[in-house]
């Protein structure tokens, strides 16, 4: 009954929702009786699933293809919703992808390609669409970080740092926004099997069986604690602990523990 009352007949915009997290965020959603604007690269893609999910929940579903990585790919996104007249109510900020490796063997304009799309274009958007919400005094916005954001990452240091960025701005902008009507979320997942690994480089094999939840789970906890206007949503017990862990124990010893992490179990040569 809560889950039909926050979201039904509202609309929601969806980063990255061509496939793993996004492409479950937008059938979850759809399921929640959510209107919705699905955003992708993959224009295909994302026109099969917006044909699925209206035929199949009988939802209104939207299409803009975007890079989110062209300088003012975001802007442009947001360009397009005003040109469109659409107001988005719940704002997913989940496109993302991840870099593996020695930092000096990164390729820098992959790098920056990263940054603009776990970071800038989570900020555009943020800001381009929070006056709306605002104004209506309903709705919010959830940021994908990751349990990577809670503690510097060897191997994946570009990537750990765009996260604790996430991270540290949603915190941040929940409690400006307490009080208003709007709030926002950040999920932190540990490892979940979708297309990221495979865009990382991550070798196969190597996602951290323990600690590992299917795209399905996460997100259904995800919308949960949305609903319930949590702050901060960790799925998962071992990463729940691992949070903890990165809080209590020293930054050298949780940073060397990382380096582990990601050496042994993750299996990148560092
Ligand atoms: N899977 C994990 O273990 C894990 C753990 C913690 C956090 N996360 C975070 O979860 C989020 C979703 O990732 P995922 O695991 O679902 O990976 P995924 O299956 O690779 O999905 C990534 C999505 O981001 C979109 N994307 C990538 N580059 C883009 C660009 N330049 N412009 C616009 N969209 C772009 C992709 O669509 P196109 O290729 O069609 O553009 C795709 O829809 C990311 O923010 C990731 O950092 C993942």
């Amino acid at each position: 009954m809560a889950k039909r009352d926050v979201f039904s007949g509202t609309t929601a915009l969806v980063t990255g929702a061509s496939s793993g997290l996004g492409e479950e965020f937008a059938r979850e959603l759809a399921r929640r009786h959510v209107n919705l604007v699905l955003t992708a690269r993959s224009h295909d893609k994302l026109q099969q699933l917006a044909a699925d999910l209206s035929r199949v929940n009988g939802v209104q579903v939207q299409v803009i293809a975007q890079d989110l990585a062209e300088p003012d790919g975001a802007l442009a996104l947001a360009r397009e919703l005003k040109a469109r007249n659409i107001a988005v109510d719940h704002l997913i900020n989940n496109a993302g992808f991840g870099t593996a490796g020695r930092f000096e063997t990164m390729d820098v304009e992959r790098e920056a390609r990263m940054i603009r799309v776990n970071c800038e274009s989570v900020t555009v958007l943020s800001r381009s669409l929070l006056r709306g919400m605002l104004d209506r005094k309903r709705g919010g916005i959830l940021n994908v970080a990751s349990t990577a954001g809670h503690q510097p990452t060897p191997f994946m240091s570009t990537y750990g740092a765009t996260k604790a960025f996430v991270l540290s701005f949603t915190l941040a902008l929940a409690e400006e926004l307490r009080g208003s009507g709007v709030h926002a979320l950040a999920l932190c997942p540990g490892p979940v099997p979708t297309g990221f690994q495979a865009a990382a480089s991550i070798p196969s094999g190597a996602v951290l069986s323990f600690a590992k939840l299917d795209a399905s789970t996460v997100v259904e906890r995800a919308l949960d604690a949305y609903a319930r206007r949590a702050v901060i949503e960790t799925p998962g017990f071992v990463n729940s602990v691992q949070t903890l862990a990165s809080k209590v124990f020293p930054r050298s010893l949780v940073v060397r523990a990382a380096r582990l992490t990601m050496t042994k179990l993750g299996r990148i040569s560092g």
